[in-house]
């Protein structure tokens, strides 16, 4: 039956008839807050790149956890900036290293909420890769996984639920699993950045994580953006690895592979709505664009319905508090 008898419009007629056959709703608990913790910090330091986003001293860090449980997030994920780097990144797995005091202070201050570790060397490294180097200053992918084990370890040590490994390394998710069981975490999950693209999206993290590598760039780990059918096989790989839930990562040009890959697996699937997205809208917001609201709200209900089940964004707080007034 065609028009003029079918006409989708009736079901568009009306606030109640668009919100009777709405397909998706975004929930407060559907989003996770990053948040940048720094052992150098002594009071909040805005990002200049990402207005609304600071560096966190531990406290303020466990303030803006609290935060976030009040808001009914998901959860939030952290990201430590050390006070000393060095080749190997060793102060990731400082049992007393910035996230892992942040981890326990959260559990201990904050109670029932989900905390995520960013697990990656890029921070720790002072040549900025997110692993260990060879003699011959390549990224040693077999060297660095066995690093990313031990400080996931830490992590779960700590009291983390989830570590969310972003280095794009070759099977550090199943040896990140090992190690995890070995030590007694069967319960610590593994949000696997499963898809990550080599993007210039991510810039505005650099500045605020001061993590962009000293030399070269990333794409000997993370995928040509050019390259969906890789980046699928990714994420397969992680599922057999053992990961608990994958990402793709940026979020608003990969909307192809978040519903590529939610078709091709049944673990839930997450977006990562990373800095440079978040910079943009911000922007463009101020600029008298459109107006923010609008924006984010589209932009996030537009990724569960891509097939993304969870989002990191650095707009989690408000998009709350957005949905909730
Ligand atoms: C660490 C990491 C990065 C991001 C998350 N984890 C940076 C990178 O790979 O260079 C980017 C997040 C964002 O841009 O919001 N490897």
């Amino acid at each position: 039956m065609a028009f003029p008898t079918t006409r989708p419009r009736r079901l568009r007629a009306s606030a109640p008839r668009r919100a009777l056959v709405r397909e998706h709703q975004l929930r407060p608990e559907q989003l996770i807050l990053p948040i940048f913790v720094s052992e150098v910090a002594t009071e909040p330091e805005p990002v200049p790149a990402l207005p609304g986003v600071f560096r966190y001293p531990l406290q303020g860090a466990v303030k803006t956890a609290s935060e976030a449980k009040a808001a009914g997030l998901g959860g939030v994920i952290l990201f430590g900036i050390p006070a000393h780097k060095d080749p190997r990144g060793s102060a990731a797995a400082d049992p007393e290293g910035i996230v892992q005091e942040t981890v326990r202070a959260i559990k201990a201050e904050v109670g029932e909420l989900l905390v995520f570790a960013d697990l990656c060397l890029c921070e720790y490294t002072d040549h900025g890769h997110c692993g260990l180097l060879s003699a011959s200053g390549e990224v040693d992918n077999d060297a660095t996984v066995e690093a990313l084990a031990e400080v996931a370890a830490s992590y779960a040590q700590a009291g983390v639920d989830f570590v969310a490994p972003s280095d794009m390394m070759d099977g550090r998710v199943g040896a990140i699993r090992s190690a995890l069981d070995q030590e007694g975490y069967q319960g610590v999950g593994i949000l696997a950045y499963a898809a990550k693209f080599a993007s210039s999206f991510y810039g505005p993290f650099r500045t605020a994580a001061n993590s962009a590598p000293a030399f070269g760039d990333r794409r000997s780990y993370q995928l040509d953006p050019a390259n969906g059918r890789e980046a699928i096989r990714e994420a397969l790989l992680d599922v057999e690895e053992g990961a608990d839930i994958v990402m793709v990562k940026p979020a608003l040009a990969y909307g192809d592979l978040i519903r590529a890959i939610h078709e091709r697996t049944y673990l839930p699937v997450a977006a990562y709505n990373v800095s440079g997205e978040y910079a943009m809208v911000k922007a463009a917001a101020a600029a008298g664009a459109f107006e923010e609201r609008e924006a984010v709200l589209e932009i996030l209900t537009s990724l569960l319905r891509a097939g993304a089940q969870l989002v990191i964004t650095y707009h989690a707080l408000q998009a709350a508090r957005w949905l909730t007034s």
